[in-house]
């Protein structure tokens, strides 16, 4: 049985009230029995947000990483420190690192490289913007971001990988992929992991990213292949994202 992720993209927003926030409302919520749930607020609040949230089941994720482990990269911040924080998973090659960032599939694969070198769980964002998928192309593009990174990594290693489907399309606009449309591409994720291992393909967690909220996540989340969601906008509301979390249960 794969235990199902809700994971809160904040980027960059939030503040240190949202973050008490959070702490109080994860304090008294009754959540799902299998069910794990993770944080990834901008850095700066990544320390008090592990306070804020010590005596909830809630986890940390970073939103991306520095390949490296120290040294000379002003403005940057590495897995290892991230790790010391008590974070636990890191994102990598989400769409807008993708873009604003030009970060390509080896930038990816790099990061992805160093959260498991300090044993965070990466989580690999992958998904095509509305030009691929108008031109058909949606399963070659987000098969290549899949299989770039995948192909690269120890067997051992493809386990801990998280993988986060994420149209770009849907980002951010209200405009979220049909349960079937989602099904279709993270089906087709998992069937490529299985040419490497059945196993591996039975464990992978997906999870959906794209304008989930409160109204249309149970029925993204009872889709056979998908196991969560890596929700942005909605993150930021604290009754939101709760009721996110209670419809995975
Ligand atoms: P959204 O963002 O839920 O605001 O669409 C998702 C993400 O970018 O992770």
């Amino acid at each position: 049985m794969r235990v199902p992720l809700i994971a809160g993209n904040w980027k960059m927003n939030g503040s240190a009230e949202l973050v008490d926030a959070f702490g109080r409302a994860f304090a008294d919520a009754q959540l799902p029995a299998s069910l794990d749930v993770a944080l990834f607020p901008p850095f700066p609040y990544l320390d008090a947000a592990r306070r804020a949230l010590a005596e909830t089941p809630v986890k940390l994720g970073a939103q991306t990483l520095n390949p490296l482990a120290s040294g000379a990269h002003t403005g940057e911040v590495s897995g290892g420190m991230l790790k010391e924080l008590g974070v636990e998973y890191a994102l990598a090659g989400h769409s807008e690192r993708r873009q604003l960032y030009r970060e390509d599939d080896e930038a990816v694969l790099d990061r992805l490289l160093a959260a498991l070198s300090v044993s965070l769980t990466p989580v690999l964002c992958v998904g095509e913007t509305l030009e691929e998928r108008d031109a058909n192309r949606t399963r070659d593009v987000v098969l290549r971001q899949v299989g770039y990174v995948m192909a690269r990594l120890e067997p051992v290693q493809r386990r801990q990988v998280i993988i986060a489907y994420e149209p770009v399309w849907a980002i951010g606009t209200g405009r979220t992929a049909t349960p079937e449309q989602a099904q279709e591409v993270m089906a087709a994720i998992r069937e490529y992991q299985a040419s490497f291992d059945r196993e591996l393909a039975d464990g992978l967690r997906l999870l959906y990213g794209g304008s989930m909220n409160a109204s249309n996540a149970a029925e993204l989340l009872s889709q056979p292949d998908i196991d969560g969601g890596l929700v942005g906008g909605a993150s930021l509301k604290v009754d939101d994202f709760l009721a996110i979390c209670q419809s995975a249960g």
